[in-house]
């Protein structure tokens, strides 16, 4: 069927979307518009883009729809290392100075916004820098967030495999050091995937999920696509979040606008924050959002991609600053659990548990403070064992636990462990080890659940800790002999608890 779109439902959904991102189309991009939005028509079976326009104001309740629209028009255009000065930028200025004023007292922490980050090809170049630059540094806590609108390329972003032509921009020993070579392409490799969390942050929204002030925000090419006056208020609220002398870095043919009393220049697009004042009380954390973010929709996230058979490297980067880790080890109480055990709290409590084969899944509601883990032997199964022995049931007890408590399931982070290959005779890629790993990938990524960190795979067993306020991980490497019979040999129902000492601890 042919469809066409008139010019007053252009004019329509111009405004619309004016509105709901920020973005401006000129009539000049009628013919565009109608062939991105053609689908939706198709798919909801719809006759006329103004059947289109009242289903999304009339029979959209939740904004499912309008997510979908909007993932239709965004232009998501990137490459790995783009603008390759502004990652020269981030390793020989911003790393430096940090480093230097760590040796004298400054906080090791790092904290950077790749605003607009499309199918992560940015924040995942960020991360590349940031490894190297901070890999021999210890006690360092560092996060690069990763947002846009749009909840496809997020979602893509999020899974982080990227066909072979994408890989052009990448140098060869950051290609061997970071990915993981699969069929058509590579994935990027744990630890660098654990330096990000992913956001669906739409500039255009009221209140950003965002509690914390930033060393740098990168928002490249995606302001082309705003008018003046959204530029400029951009780049205003974008100053709340940096203070004095952060970094403001803008894409090739942007520039400040009307926002220049807030930045200096350095040059290519690179802005220094100034004028903040020393004397004043600490900023306030802006707002967060009263309804939690969307996340990206089930379609986005439903696309299967196989689990990480790797296990993940362990890094120094995440160590987080000594006071809080003793906080943790000295005041919060432990609660140990065992196979078909799930444990939440919005008290501080240390989750611990013991892993082999097994998975240990995490789920922590940041808000609300809320967190949990589950400790489950297989996908799925029946028999004589409590239910949340099989992942399926662990899943759901965990997130409906954690809901009981005032948590939200769409603010849900998720850290997976586990899945080792301790099982004698049982070939890697195949193992229940390899099974686990590949069900609680899915699950969570069916459920768009984002996985913060993970370490699945190996061949040892795995002490984990869980910090249920603050949503913080520990994990240790154990030898095989120390762990339950259950872990190590599946079928075998009784259970031997076992200590480990808590020295050679990763953060996560
Ligand atoms: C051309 S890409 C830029 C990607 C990357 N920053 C780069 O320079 O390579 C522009 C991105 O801006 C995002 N975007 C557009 N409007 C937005 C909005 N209102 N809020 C957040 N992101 C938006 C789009 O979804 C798209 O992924």
């Amino acid at each position: 069927m042919e469809y066409t779109i008139s010019q007053s439902e252009f004019k329509n959904f111009h405004e619309l979307i004016y509105r709901e991102t920020g973005i401006t189309l000129r009539e000049s991009k009628r013919q565009l518009l109608q062939s991105r939005l053609r689908k939706r028509l198709v798919d909801l079976d719809l006759d006329s883009y103004q059947a289109y326009y009242d289903y999304l104001l009339e029979s959209d309740p939740h904004g499912d729809e309008l997510i979908r629209m909007i993932n239709c028009v965004t232009t998501n255009k990137t490459s790995f290392f783009r603008e390759y000065h502004h990652f020269e930028f981030l390793r020989d200025v911003v790393f430096k100075q940090k480093i230097e004023q760590a040796k004298n007292g400054g906080p090791r922490k790092l904290r950077i916004w790749s605003a607009a980050c499309s199918m992560g090809e940015e924040p995942y170049s960020i991360a590349m820098n940031v490894h190297n630059a901070f890999a021999d540094q210890s006690g360092w806590d560092i996060r690069i967030l990763a947002s846009d609108i749009d909840t496809e390329v997020l979602a893509h972003a999020q899974r982080g495999f990227y066909e072979t032509s994408r890989l052009a921009g990448i140098p060869k020993e950051h290609l061997q050091r970071h990915f993981t070579k699969k069929p058509d392409g590579m994935e990027v490799r744990p630890h660098l995937k654990d330096l990000l969390t992913f956001r669906r942050i739409n500039f255009a929204d009221e209140n950003w999920p965002i509690k914390t002030q930033f060393d740098v925000i990168m928002c490249r090419n995606a302001m082309i696509y705003f008018d003046h006056e959204t530029q400029d208020k951009l780049l205003r609220r974008f100053s709340e979040y940096l203070p004095n002398d952060s970094h403001l870095i803008l894409g090739h043919s942007e520039s400040l606008v009307r926002a220049k009393d807030l930045y200096k220049p350095l040059g290519k697009t690179i802005f220094v924050r100034t004028g903040v004042q020393s004397s004043s009380p600490p900023q306030q954390a802006p707002p967060t959002l009263a309804k939690p973010v969307s996340k990206p929709t089930a379609s986005a996230a439903s696309k299967k991609t196989s689990a990480s058979k790797a296990p993940a490297v362990h890094t120094k980067l995440r160590a987080t600053p000594a006071p809080a880790k003793q906080k943790e080890t000295v005041k919060v109480p432990k609660k140990p659990i065992i196979v078909g055990e799930v444990f939440a709290s919005r008290e501080p409590t240390c989750v611990t548990t013991l892993l082999g084969s097994c998975i240990a899944a995490c789920l922590y509601d940041e808000d609300a403070q809320i967190g949990g883990m589950n400790h489950f032997l297989l996908p799925n199964g029946s028999g004589d064992r409590d239910a949340a022995s099989y992942g399926i049931h662990a899943m759901e007890l965990l997130i409906n636990e954690i809901m009981g408590l005032g948590g939200d399931r769409r603010r849900l982070q998720a850290k997976v462990f586990g899945g080792g290959h301790v099982i004698e005779n049982m070939k890697k890629g195949n193992s229940v080890g390899d099974k686990n790993s590949e069900f609680v990938k899915h699950f969570l990524e069916v459920e768009s659940i984002p996985i913060v960190s993970e370490y699945l795979g190996g061949d040892s067993g795995l002490q984990v800790q869980f910090f249920t306020d603050s949503g913080r991980a520990r994990v240790k490497k154990i030898e095989k002999r120390k762990l339950p019979r259950e872990e190590v040999k599946p079928s075998t129902p009784k259970l031997e608890p076992a200590a480990a000492a808590d020295d050679g601890i990763t953060l996560f």
